[in-house]
């Protein structure tokens, strides 16, 4: 059994005193589901419009297209993968204690996302808030449920990473339009009796002081009064301090989260990262001496979708039979914050 204590600006886990031992409940992950809009911009259609190229974009980002949403906004594609999830597990949606979607690119800043996803599902009696810790949210949000979960507050939750990236894009900017796309993931969590824990790991840590490495939707704080609303400002990114970070940081989150339970990194069978850069994944699997194989990629098809991709990644590995029940998963994120993060559970 695991107790989730906090040690500073960081989070851990540590082995719960033998007089606290209760019969073992852990969460899993019930169903997973993911959705991305239909239509596809490919590098060469990007390369009309901007000053690049299909080969410079394949060989820095390993990033061949991306989906981006026509009419649907963030709520809309979370909300669609809501319906899958509930559809492909058969749960009724007002099973659900908690709704929780991550994202960077809301639909507003009141009402949250989660709120609205809420209402389309009729989820009556979910709570629902979003968690903003853009391409560590999916990381994030699981941490949120799991702590939720692990008080008994919360039996049944359903955690979303959705982005709808393409509307903070300047589309003029191909140091950044190039990076992006939009989607949507999810899962399904419940709190279940188990023979042995499932959440073995879990490291989470921002880094304020880089926080204008990675930007987008800034607003101004001067006083509007009486101008008009000023617009939001689009993603500003320094491509090579957020890759030197996520080099860096990305091993030790991970090497962290591994530590808590003393599994070594040969347990791990599957490390889902979030889909930046193929050459970042490829970079950690190396420093992390893991073979690549047991990383797998699919930033070609959708580009760096910020919270989405993991839940994507996730869904489709199970989907296509690559993770099993009884696979130790590590997931780790990073981004605007900064911030990283690890959870390691077992499927
Ligand atoms: N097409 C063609 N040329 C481009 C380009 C594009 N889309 N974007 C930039 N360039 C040019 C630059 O202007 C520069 O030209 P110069 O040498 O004449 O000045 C050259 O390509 C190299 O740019 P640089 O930024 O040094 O490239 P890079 O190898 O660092 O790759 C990134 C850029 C963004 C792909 C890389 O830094 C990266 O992946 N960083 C991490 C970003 C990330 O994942 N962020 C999200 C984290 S959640």
């Amino acid at each position: 059994e695991i107790l989730i204590g906090l040690v500073g600006s960081e989070m851990c886990i540590r082995d719960r005193p033998e007089r606290m031992r209760k019969p073992l409940e852990d969460l899993k992950i019930v169903q997973t589901a993911s959705w991305v809009p239909d239509q596809v911009i490919d590098n060469d259609d990007l390369s009309r419009i901007m000053d690049t190229s299909d080969d410079w974009i394949q060989s820095r980002t390993g990033i061949k297209r991306r989906h981006i949403s026509k009419h649907e906004n963030t709520a809309d594609l979370a909300s669609k993968t809501g319906q899958l999830l509930l559809e492909k597990s058969g749960w009724q949606a007002e099973e659900l204690d908690l709704i929780l979607v991550a994202t960077m690119s809301p639909d507003a800043y009141t009402p949250s996302t989660a709120a609205i996803v809420q209402g389309k599902l009729q989820a009556k009696n979910a709570v629902a808030f979003d968690v903003s810790a853009a391409c560590s949210g999916f990381v994030y949000g699981l941490a949120v449920a799991s702590q939720m979960m692990s008080t008994g507050m919360v039996k049944k939750a359903m955690v979303i990473g959705s982005e709808v990236l393409s509307k903070l894009i300047d589309w003029h900017d191909r140091t950044t339009a190039v990076l992006f796309g939009d989607g949507a993931g999810g899962v399904l969590l419940e709190k279940v009796p188990v023979k042995a824990p499932t959440l073995l790991g879990l490291q989470l840590k921002t880094f304020g002081e880089l926080s204008n490495e990675l930007s987008a939707g800034m607003t101004s704080s001067g006083n509007t009064f009486p101008k008009p609303l000023t617009e939001l400002t689009p993603f500003k990114m320094n491509g090579r301090a957020v890759y030197r970070f996520a080099t860096h940081e990305v091993p030790e989150s991970i090497l962290q989260a591994s530590a808590q339970n003393k599994l070594t990194l040969d347990q791990i069978d599957v490390f889902l990262l979030h889909q930046a850069n193929a050459r970042i994944i490829k970079q950690v699997a190396k420093r992390l001496k893991q073979p690549l194989e047991k990383f797998p990629i699919n930033i070609a098809e959708y580009g760096n979708t910020s919270a989405a991709s993991e839940p994507i990644l996730l869904d489709e590995c199970v989907e296509k039979g690559m993770i099993k029940r009884g696979d130790i998963l590590a997931l780790s994120g990073f981004g605007g914050g900064l911030t990283t993060g690890t959870i390691i559970l077992r499927y």
